[in-house]
């Protein structure tokens, strides 16, 4: 089975990393929107705008399924993009929402949402969860992670200053949804400032997902990964190389 996968930028390949670790796709084509990154302070008119001229550039390959890595697209233009393509779309907060459900069975839980101002303002995550019956749900802008994964800032000095910035008023959080492709990046130290806390990864949650609901068999040869941006083509290969690590398929275009 073929993928196109779409992000904002290159943090959508935090998301092609776990698809790599599964063997889920035989090929692999990454569309990150470099050009006009960020896409998270947009307002919707212009991410579905901007979604839908990607998927313009997706019909350009033989793909059979389109995943929208990008939780700010998969908040403001999934909808646009499933009646407008001819194949299916998944974006990541469906298969966030049901990880979460999967894995918390206790609706008391305190679960924090962070995200970017477009996927917070669209509390695609706060209905989908209350629905599902959770009732302690803080949902929180955290935007100023991005720039600081993009620029490769991992500094436990400035890191620690952020979470306290934005985390300092929030008491006991014992699962937080990581609502934004980067943070996986820093998975690990927002967990360790919550204690240790459970958390989701947009990655993870969809590759359950499409186990679930695709009749996918995974692929016994390495996925093949053609990258491409609409700005700065090398940078992304270079933070795919970096990114990807061991799973930073040989097979390229
Ligand atoms: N890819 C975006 C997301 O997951 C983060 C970067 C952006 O704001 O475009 O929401």
């Amino acid at each position: 089975m073929r993928a196109g996968v779409f992000d904002s930028g290159v943090g959508g390949l935090s998301v092609v990393k776990s698809l790599l670790e599964h063997r889920i796709f035989e090929d692999i084509v990454y569309y990150g929107d470099t050009a006009r990154v960020p896409y998270g302070a947009k307002d919707k008119n212009t991410i579905v705008g901007f979604s839908l001229e990607a998927l313009e550039f997706f019909k350009n390959f033989d793909i059979d399924i389109l995943i929208i890595a990008c939780n700010s697209v998969s908040a403001y233009a999934i909808e646009e993009l499933k009646a407008k393509a001819s194949i299916p779309v998944v974006g990541v907060i469906e298969p966030g929402i049901r990880a979460l459900k999967n894995k918390v069975q206790d609706k008391q839980k305190n679960i924090l949402i962070i995200g970017t101002k477009a996927t917070i303002a669209s509390k695609k995550y706060e209905i989908g969860l209350r629905e599902g019956g959770y009732k302690n749900l803080t949902s929180l802008e955290t935007g100023l992670f991005v720039p600081m994964i993009e620029e490769g800032i991992f500094d436990e000095n400035i890191l620690q200053a952020c979470f306290s910035y934005y985390f300092k008023e929030l008491k006991n959080i014992e699962v937080i949804i990581l609502a934004c492709t980067h943070f996986p990046l820093i998975k690990n130290k927002i967990c360790k400032y919550f204690n240790g806390c459970l958390s989701i990864h947009s990655g993870e949650a969809i590759v359950e997902y499409l186990l679930e609901n695709f009749k996918i068999e995974k692929s016994k040869k390495e996925t093949t990964l053609k990258l491409f941006a609409s700005d700065n083509p090398k940078k992304l290969e270079q933070t795919a190389a970096k990114w990807l690590g061991d799973f930073y398929p040989k097979k390229r275009k």
